[in-house]
């Protein structure tokens, strides 16, 4: 009988891809894959530091497996990726039948580990060194361990995959885990990332999404006077045989250079889409969280955006309730969303993490009814202008990669064959959706955008393969009202708990 592994994700995107790889390893070393914990010899969790909230959802589903582990001893449960990092002893405390506790940069051994902690029955941690234990060099060569290979079987679409291209981050915001959790900021080589995103496209991947905390700093500096930035790295991919679409997030609002607009205006397969955290609109509260630029620059560089890439959408991301963050304060924070209409944003409460400079100097200091007052006020005028943007596009085509079924989608029949609805993606991010046959999954189609709301367009297909003659989508009164429930529609670029239909646990072939 072959070892099965279950393994459940929260986070970003850098975890959903460290998951696609962990589970690529064990794949290599003879696991299958399981979602149903209750039959898995291995029970992974990869996990995130940035809120208390997805630590506590950590804590909850280790007890939830610890009956698991008692009535079947031989299961071992691990625990990988930012809270590894960070709460090693912490985890063993509360959670004493974990058996592994593997850190962001130390993911490549977890077939090894898993292994060893069989053999020895004793607990087994791989943990990159702390930010002070060493030098730079040796700090950085320990947050670096994975071997590319990519599995396609790994991931929840073939078609699409994440790429990294920068490792850990160096701003040092005041609020944030990451610097700790996932060590300096390194750039990979660019052949590296060519020959990887290479790969990816003769696996049959379309689309590829470069990831980095600051994605937009990337620089490798090859040590002879010659350095490739991210505009660079973007030309290369361009030109790849199969790739039609490279995306990349998050974009630090500081770093946003006039070349890598440029890049994303004139490359073909370039996403016209820039994320650009801009975390609050006041002043004083950008000091506090060491974020390195006024409002005012903040808004000249989306200026510069929307000159320089005509059409652009462009989102962010607020924390409210921010240690300090008075009334007055808040109101510079909506009338920046107001203005800016951002395409949507991602809008958190702060949530006081320990060790952070933050936790360190500042009171936490805004009630917590607050904070929810506040996220709700910020969510209602990004929702009218997302509302607001999305009906301007009605009457347009645009070109959308189609991901799968909607979440409501519902088989019908259909002259020629079945058709549900499925929902995919336009070249500037706007999540479009339409009834089309099963077979357009994977594939680039145009639609005519009939409806609109504020996370999602309507639209039909009207060329291309698997057109539904005649078959048109209705708008009814039900999903609006349905969509409310879902909402946000958008996972957040650095912080989503994956839908379980694209969680890390379909079964491997
Ligand atoms: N509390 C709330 N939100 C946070 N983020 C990062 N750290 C915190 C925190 N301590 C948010 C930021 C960042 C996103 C990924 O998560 O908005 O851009
Ligand atoms: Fe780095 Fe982003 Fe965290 Fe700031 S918020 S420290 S840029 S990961």
């Amino acid at each position: 009988m072959p070892r099965t592994v279950y393994i459940e994700t929260v986070g970003c995107q850098m975890n959903v891809l460290d998951s696609e790889l962990v589970v690529a390893a064990l794949h290599k070393a003879g696991y299958q894959i399981s979602d149903q914990p209750a039959d898995a010899d291995l029970l992974l969790f990869n996990t995130c530091s940035v809120r208390e909230h997805a630590e506590d959802k950590v804590y909850s589903a280790l007890g939830r497996v610890a009956p698991l582990k008692r009535a079947k001893p031989g299961t071992v449960v691990g625990v990988l990726g930012c809270m590894a990092q960070k709460d090693q002893e912490l985890i063993r405390k509360r959670a004493p039948h974990v058996d592994l506790v593997v850190g962001t940069g130390q993911l490549a051994r977890v077939p090894e580990l898993v292994e060893k902690a069989r053999e020895t029955g004793q607990p087994q941690y791989a943990l990159s060194l702390g930010r002070a234990d060493a030098g730079r060099h040796a700090v950085e060569a320990s947050f670096v361990s994975f071997d590319p290979a990519r599995d396609s079987a790994a991931r929840p679409t073939p078609f699409q995959a994440f790429v990294r291209v920068q490792f850990g981050c160096d701003k040092f915001c005041t609020y944030c885990v990451v610097p700790s959790t996932r060590g300096p900021e390194q750039s990979r080589h660019p052949d590296h990332i060519l020959a990887e995103a290479t790969q990816l496209a003769g696996q049959g991947c379309k689309e590829i999404t470069l990831i980095g905390q600051t994605v937009n700093s990337y620089e490798f500096d090859h040590g002879d006077g010659r350095r490739t930035r991210l505009a660079d790295v973007l030309a290369k991919l361009d030109a790849v045989t199969g790739l039609e679409r490279v995306r990349f997030v998050t974009n630090f609002p500081k770093d946003m250079t006039d070349d890598l607009l440029q890049a994303v205006r004139d490359l073909k397969t370039v996403v016209k889409y820039l994320h650009v955290p801009a975390q609050s609109g006041c002043d004083e509260v950008l000091k506090r969280m060491k974020r390195l630029y006024t409002v005012g620059e903040y808004r000249d560089m989306l200026a510069r955006c929307r000159e320089l890439v005509p059409g652009v959408s462009v989102s962010s991301d607020f924390i409210v309730g921010f240690c300090g963050e008075t009334e007055a304060s808040f109101q510079k924070t909506m009338e920046l969303v107001r203005e800016a209409r951002f395409k949507n944003s991602f809008i958190f409460k702060y949530s006081e993490r320990p060790g952070t400079k933050a936790a360190e100097r500042y009171a936490d200091d805004v009630p917590e009814d607050v904070k929810k007052r506040r996220n709700n006020d910020l969510l209602a005028v990004q929702n009218a202008n997302s509302l607001a943007d999305h009906r301007a596009q009605i009457g347009q085509m645009v070109e959308v990669l189609v991901e799968g079924p909607s979440k409501r989608a519902q088989g019908r029949a259909a002259a020629g064959g079945e058709v549900i609805q499925l929902t995919g993606r336009s070249m500037a991010d706007h999540i479009v959706v339409f009834d089309g046959t099963p077979r357009l999954v994977g594939n680039t189609v145009r639609v005519r955008v009939d409806d609109a709301s504020a996370f999602t367009l309507y639209g039909r297909v009207v060329t291309g393969e698997g057109t539904a003659a005649g078959f048109a989508y209705t708008p009814d009164s039900a999903r609006a009202a349905a969509e409310g429930e879902d909402a946000p529609a958008y996972p957040a670029p650095l912080d989503f708990a994956p839908p379980a239909e694209k969680r890390i646990g379909l079964p491997l072939a």
